[in-house]
């Protein structure tokens, strides 16, 4: 049995449909904050769905399960405060809801033996590093609350690995694109609200001179990544989860607007201040130790999502 927290998000709700097609049995535990019920249209009766709070209500909802089913085999930790505006805006609040709830999964973990745990983490650990592609030993500076909150639960997994033997991984997700990604979030990302103006027929607009780069990965690659780390016992490690190429702004916009087959301009608006020059994740630990390679290309990423939106 596998518990997924965050578990009706994008990427859970794309990784408990793997889940289940691989004959798993699964539990979301979800406060529905971010996350929708439209995630998970179509699977029920399929999962249990526990409606939680993972900060403060972790414990009871995994309480709730029928003890035949035994204990976890892993706790896939994806439920987070995903904005890093928000964070900036309220690093408190993200520290309950980011480092706080890795803290509650770690400790149910430490007192249910042989529980895995599996972190989303995030290449905004990195923070600007001037290293192409970036490595997991890199240095790492995150610049927002957000970003030091995975770190630090990073570290967390590490401690809780080497002192109270529990098995534990993190992976740090690059740029993740594909089908319900919210779309009308402002936090969403550059894929999916490039796509929801190429399909609109709206002029697209990329800051600065759109040479910036970014190592776009396809979200069911993503979830292979998660299911290989939480069938297997880790020590702390830390694996990055992108594709290993960079994708300019410029190229990525153009190729949504052919795909499309959209008449949509693309315009340019001065840089904004802050932003990373260049993302893409070295693979060779994830692929070595994790069996992990990503099958997904770009332009095929792109279509699957774009018919997703256009649906
Ligand atoms: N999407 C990306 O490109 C990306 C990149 C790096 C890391 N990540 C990480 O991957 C994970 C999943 O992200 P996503 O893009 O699917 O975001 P998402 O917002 O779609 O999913 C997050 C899910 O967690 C739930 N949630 C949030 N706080 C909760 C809490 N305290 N208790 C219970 N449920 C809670 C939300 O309702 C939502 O269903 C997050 O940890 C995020 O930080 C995502």
């Amino acid at each position: 049995m596998y518990v997924v927290t965050g578990g009706a998000g994008f990427i859970g709700s794309q990784l408990v449909r793997d889940l289940l097609a691989a004959g798993e049995r699964v539990v979301v535990l979800d406060d529905f904050s971010s996350g929708k019920r439209a995630n998970l249209q179509g699977l029920e009766g399929e999962l249990e769905v526990i409606e939680t709070n993972v900060v403060d209500g972790l414990w009871a909802g995994l309480g709730k399960l029928d003890p035949r089913w035994g204990t976890p085999t892993a706790i896939v930790h994806l439920a987070a405060q995903v904005s890093v505006v928000a964070s900036l805006q309220n690093p408190l609040e993200d520290a309950r809801r980011n480092h706080g709830a890795t803290l509650q999964v770690l400790e149910y973990a430490r007192q249910h033996r042989g529980v895995r745990v599996v972190l989303a983490s995030s290449a905004a650990t990195y923070g600007d590093v001037d290293e192409v592609p970036v490595r997991e030993s890199s240095a790492r500076w995150p610049l927002s609350p957000y970003g030091f909150h995975k770190f630090s639960s990073e570290l967390a997994l590490r401690a809780y690995a080497t002192t109270h033997g529990v098995p534990t991984a993190a992976l740090r997700f690059f740029n993740v694109y594909g089908p319900r990604q919210d779309p009308s979030s402002p936090y969403s990302g550059v894929i999916s609200i490039f796509m929801k103006r190429a399909l609109a027929g709206e002029g697209i607009t990329i800051y600065g001179d759109g040479e910036q780069t970014r190592d776009f990965v396809f979200v069911s690659d993503v979830s292979a990544a998660l299911r290989k780390a939480a069938s297997q016992d880790f020590a702390g490690d830390v694996f990055n989860v992108g594709t290993g190429a960079e994708t300019s702004i410029n190229v990525l916009a153009q190729t949504v607007v052919r795909l499309a087959g959209s008449a949509s301009s693309i315009g340019h608006a001065p840089a904004r201040s802050g932003e990373v020059q260049r993302s893409c994740a070295e693979l060779s630990h994830a692929r070595d130790a994790l069996k992990y390679e990503p099958s997904v290309g770009l332009d095929e990423g792109l279509a699957a999502t774009l018919a997703w939106y256009a649906s």
